[in-house]
């Protein structure tokens, strides 16, 4: 029977996905091109298992199932051959990617969903050599993908709606809160949204409206302390449609428009400040430490999602009783 979930690459992305499918109690086999990085990868895996449970996130038990059900492999034919569902995270390559997901579509029946964790490549081109490409389909996991519960399912243009449907309820059931996502276009759903953000935030910053440092401060401590809760369009409708419309009257023609990169993101990658791996950016690297900023941010991250699960739980009670 097919019953095993199979991760092509075992590197940064594909280490956390495994760990969310061999924790939601899947037969989960790593695979990569040497044996070093398959052991390395699982070793990620099971530090993010750990973590998860010394977290409160998953329980003692699934962390321990968990642990067992992981597997490793450099084979790919033999490892994908029997699965139930492939996910791949190899390179952001597109080459790589078509040739792998057309070995995957030879080798595999038609029903078994082959997922690309491609943060920019279009699903629709990634399958353009398959003969079925009805049964692929996009799914991105965010960064670090054992932690934050976004998963955008992206449908390429031959994408079967059914098949990912089947895919977002797999990924709900893996504790992932997934989006369906029904075109396959730039930014796909959340880097549109960021996008938009980032040109503003570098437009102020260009501008000598406020600091870098103010303009993360704005983000974090206003409107993002709702976001984990309250996306901008329930706002809307708490404050009134009609105060939206107002607001947007006045604000949006004075924002970026820019259908291009700012200037002065370009003068800051042709001077060479390209940030934490040059040591300087719109932050002075050498002054603070990213892997301070990163381990708050996850920790962050993880008191957030457990917060949120506790609204989540109290509304269902409400909802039965
Ligand atoms: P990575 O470089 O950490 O890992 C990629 C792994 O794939 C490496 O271990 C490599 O040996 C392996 N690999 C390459 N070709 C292979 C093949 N043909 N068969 C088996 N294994 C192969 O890369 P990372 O960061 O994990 O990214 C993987 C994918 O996830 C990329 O498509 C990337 O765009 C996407 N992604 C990355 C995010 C990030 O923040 N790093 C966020 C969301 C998506």
């Amino acid at each position: 029977m097919r019953e095993h979930v199979v991760i092509i690459g075992s590197g940064m992305m594909g280490s956390g996905i495994g760990a969310m499918s061999a924790l939601a109690g899947n037969k989960t086999i790593l695979v990569d091109v040497e044996e070093s990085r398959v052991l390395a990868g699982k070793e990620r895996a099971v530090s993010c298992i750990r973590l998860r449970q010394e977290q409160g996130l998953n329980i003692a038990e699934e962390a321990r199932r968990a642990e067992t059900l992981l597997e490793t492999s450099t084979d790919t034919e033999q490892a994908a051959g029997s699965a139930r569902m492939v996910i791949e995270a190899i390179v952001e390559n597109l080459q790589a990617k078509q040739q792998l997901f057309e070995k995957l579509d030879r080798i595999l029946p038609t029903d078994v969903p082959i997922c690309s964790n491609t943060s920019g490549l279009r699903i629709t081109d990634i399958s353009s050599l398959c003969q079925h490409p009805e049964r692929t389909v996009t799914t991105h996991f965010w960064l670090p993908a054992h932690l934050v519960p976004l998963v955008e399912v992206v449908m390429g243009d031959k994408t079967d709606e059914q098949l990912a449907v089947k895919v977002r309820d797999e990924l709900k059931a893996w504790k992932k809160s997934p989006v369906l996502v029904r075109r396959d276009l730039p930014g796909q759903l959340a880097n549109r949204v960021f996008q938009a953000i980032i040109r503003e935030s570098i437009a102020i910053v260009a501008s000598g409206l406020a600091t870098a440092e103010d303009v993360d401060t704005a983000i974090s401590c206003g409107m993002a302390m709702r976001f984990p809760e309250w996306g901008p369009l329930k706002h809307l409708d708490a404050i009134g449609l009609d105060l939206g419309l107002s607001v947007q009257e006045t604000v949006l023609p004075d924002i970026n428009r820019d259908g291009c990169a700012n200037d002065y993101l370009k003068k800051l990658v042709e001077d060479g400040n390209l940030g934490v791996k040059t040591g300087k950016g719109f932050y002075d690297w050498s002054k603070r430490s990213i892997e301070t900023d990163m381990a708050k941010r996850d920790q962050f991250i993880i008191e957030a999602v457990k917060a949120t699960s506790r609204l989540d739980q109290t509304e269902a009670g409400g909802e039965n009783r």
